[in-house]
């Protein structure tokens, strides 16, 4: 029995599971939720609590478009994270979007953010891991105002974290440490953390390092244990817009349901 309880509906988790005609269990937020601070804030309020950089606010899943030789690579990577985000938090795992530079892996993890934040009111983070580490390192310098402790708070204990471009920094032994306190603490405490990231796990040529080459084994080990790869194989976005404008490509495929 507890007595602390606050919420008698979902008993503080936040959310309650609903079966629909078809049977089907999928959870959906409670009202104690909705009536959050954050939910009466507006799409900008709750993008700014949610430290969503200004490039990335408009990225959502109905401008996402499975363009080009790899569209159908593209529609099943963005059917994965809409799967993902409808049946948050059936699993305690995250995602983990892998992929050359440029061809909307931080488009597709913001997008999964924004709809666990505005559907499902679920407080989510954006964190820039190159950002986080020079903010970590100004600390030893007394060159930043905040506490490592202050830093790290936030990206420990939010309930729904992107980590994005995970792998942008050499590798180091402090880097393999601080990297692994995080992703060991939001593991233990069964937080779903999304990653984004430019590394494989198998590099295309001996010269190009792998994941593990970045962040060290033991990182990438837990990883695996925590999240969902998406493989998102396409051509870099950016350089093909300024060949052509992309809403007119014929090629544009509608993302297949999973279990279709
Ligand atoms: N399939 C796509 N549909 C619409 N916009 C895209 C797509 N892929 C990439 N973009 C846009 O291209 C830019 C680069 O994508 P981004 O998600 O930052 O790539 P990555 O994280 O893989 O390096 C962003 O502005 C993003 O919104
Ligand atoms: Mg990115």
């Amino acid at each position: 029995m507890n007595d602390e309880v606050a919420c008698t509906h979902c008993g503080d988790t936040g959310f309650v599971i609903v079966v629909d005609a078809r049977g089907a269990s999928r959870a959906r937020p409670c009202a104690c939720r909705r009536a959050s601070p954050e939910a009466t804030a507006g799409i900008d309020g709750i993008l700014d609590a949610a430290r969503v950089p200004k490039r990335y606010r408009d990225c959502e899943f109905d401008n996402f478009d499975a363009w080009g030789e790899h569209a159908f690579a593209l529609a099943n990577a963005k059917a994965l994270a809409v799967r993902y985000a409808e049946e948050y938090p059936l699993s305690d795992r995250g995602l983990m979007f892998m992929g050359p530079p440029g061809v909307g892996k931080t488009h597709l993890a913001v997008a999964t953010l924004r709809r666990l934040l505005t559907v499902k009111a679920v407080p989510c983070l954006f964190c820039d891991v190159q950002d986080l580490l020079r903010q970590l390192q100004a600390t030893f310098d007394q060159k930043s105002g905040l506490t490592q402790l202050e830093l790290l708070q936030p990206v420990l204990t939010t309930e729904v974290v992107l980590l994005d471009d995970l792998g942008g920094r050499q590798f180091s032994p402090w880097l393999e440490e601080t990297l692994a306190h995080i992703v060991t603490t939001r593991y233990n405490d069964r937080k779903a953390t999304l990653v984004t990231t430019n590394y494989l796990d198998e590099a295309p040529d001996r010269r190009t390092p792998t994941l593990e080459d970045r962040i060290g084994i033991r990182v990438r080990s837990r990883l695996h244990e925590m999240c969902h790869l998406v493989l998102v194989r396409a051509t870099d976005f950016r350089s093909a817009v300024k060949r052509a404008d992309h809403h007119r490509m014929p090629e544009r495929v509608t993302p297949r349901r999973e279990g279709a």
